[in-house]
């Protein structure tokens, strides 16, 4: 298994972290591929609790290298507190990478997304106010600063004083808000960068190179297949390419490396932020599932939304992914209900839809059709073994199962690493 993607395969939150984390001693390398502080990653382990907005998740691990890919944007000021945070609880970064192409999060992409969001009004995205959105359109119309303009103090006053010509008549004239100076970021963003000098290397290079020495790697995604920004349900998405592709444009390694996409589903639904969402409840079950499930934002404390899990979107998520396994977490949560209803098709002006309709109208509108399965009513976090289920769970397993058409490899059924129910991952 050279070089293996995790992903997620819904609206995001789905666990990626504690999946990450709980395979993560099964590689030499951990690299995340995309997104930046918008990312709450929980993991759970040896009585840390932590949430990752921009290290990954494998840091638990001695041993083992977490690498920030050049598809991700970083934060410095996020990044620096996350690696202060771990330190403090005895967890090293010492072995941290970071690519040098990654792009920088400055403060003006933050003060753009808020004011951006303000002015959408009722049409607002749900941003996390994480600068996301506008760090990328900077990607993109090349007057972004990248991590390798921090080896370099006067490379990075001059790239940002381009940077700035541009920005602040967006900020002062679309935007009324007030501009920045050159000297102003600089006296926040040296000190960064000499904190952060010593971990920015070529990426792509020390990734292939860890290949071809017979290491074994895992892109650990973040967000997820319907936040993609070409997959998902636009507008409602995040800027990056979240999906299994993303790996590869994320990272500088090629697809003939990868041979596993584990996607990872929850039992149910959630999404944060605004969108459409054809399973949503409204009622006192989704309510439920939000409180026994704890479904609040990792970076926002925003209340997810919650609602039955959509088998169209996770087969989805299998065809644009090319997922080989499949982990689906929080089945314990499921426990308190008496019956549970899985999505099996939409139907939308008098058509029947099995796949998510390319037309976004008709995905807006779309009536989920169900499939009502019994539930098993007990506390399964404890069950270590698939066939310890009781038979109501392995039959919603399985009828998962058929529905995605990929096996379901992992079950995680409690957030500890040892809560985990492990079939075919090896
Ligand atoms: P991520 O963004 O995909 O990494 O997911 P988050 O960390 O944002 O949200 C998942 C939440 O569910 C976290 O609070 C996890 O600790 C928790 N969690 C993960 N797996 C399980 C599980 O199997 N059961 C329960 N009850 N909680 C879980
Ligand atoms: P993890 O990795 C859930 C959502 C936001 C918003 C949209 C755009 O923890 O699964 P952005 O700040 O990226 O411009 O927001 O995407 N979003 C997430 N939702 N989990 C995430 O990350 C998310 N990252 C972004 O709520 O709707
Ligand atoms: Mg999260």
């Amino acid at each position: 298994m050279p070089a293996s993607v995790l992903v997620g395969t819904q609206w995001g939150d789905e666990g990626k972290g504690k999946v990450t984390d709980l395979i993560s001693g099964d590689f030499d390398v951990v690299c995340r591929y995309a997104g930046g502080a918008n990312a709450g990653h929980t993991v759970i382990a040896g009585g840390h609790k932590l949430a990752l907005h921009q290290v990954p998740s494998g840091v638990m691990y001695k041993g083992v290298y977490p690498v920030i890919g050049n598809g991700c944007i970083v934060d410095p000021e996020v990044l620096l507190n996350e690696m202060d945070m771990l330190e403090k609880q005895g967890i090293s970064c010492e072995d941290l990478k970071i690519s040098g192409n990654a792009h920088i999060v400055m403060p003006y992409h933050k003060d753009l997304d808020g004011a951006h969001e303000k002015k959408l009004g009722k049409n607002l995205i749900g941003t996390t106010k994480r600068g996301v959105g506008p760090c990328y359109m900077d990607k993109m119309n090349r007057t972004g600063l990248r991590m390798q303009d921090m080896l370099d103090g006067h490379i990075f006053r001059e790239k940002l004083e381009a940077a700035l010509a541009y920005t602040n008549p967006i900020l002062e004239k679309v935007y009324g808000l007030p501009t920045y100076t050159v000297d102003q970021i600089c006296e926040t963003y040296l000190p960064y960068a000499e904190r952060l000098k010593p971990y920015i290397i070529e990426s792509s290079r020390f990734l292939n190179d860890q290949l071809d020495a017979g290491k074994n790697i895992l892109f650990e995604g973040a967000q997820a297949t319907m936040l993609d920004i070409d997959h998902g349900t636009y507008p409602f998405v995040t800027s990056s390419n979240c999906t299994a592709g993303g790996a590869v444009t994320g990272s500088g390694v090629g697809p003939t490396r990868i041979s596993r996409v584990l996607g990872v589903a929850k039992a149910y639904l959630t999404r944060v932020g605004s969108g459409p969402f054809p399973t949503e409840l409204f009622d006192e079950t989704g309510d439920k599932l939000g409180e026994v499930g704890h479904e609040y934002g990792v970076t926002t404390g925003r209340k997810r939304r919650c609602g039955w899990y959509d088998s169209v979107v996770v087969n989805y998520a299998a065809r644009v992914n090319g997922l080989t396994d499949l982990a689906i977490t929080k089945l314990d949560v499921l426990g308190c209900l008496d019956e549970i209803k899985v999505c099996v098709a939409y139907e939308c002006g008098g058509k029947t839809y099995h796949t998510v309709p390319e037309h976004q109208s008709v995905f807006y509108h779309a009536k989920p059709v169900y499939e009502t399965l019994p539930g098993w009513k007990c506390d399964i976090s404890n069950v270590r073994n698939f066939y310890q289920l009781p038979r109501e769970a392995k039959d919603y397993i399985d009828f998962l199962e058929q529905l995605a058409g990929v096996r379901i490899s992992i079950i995680t059924v409690g957030p500890d690493r040892e809560q985990t129910i492990n079939r075919y991952w090896n």
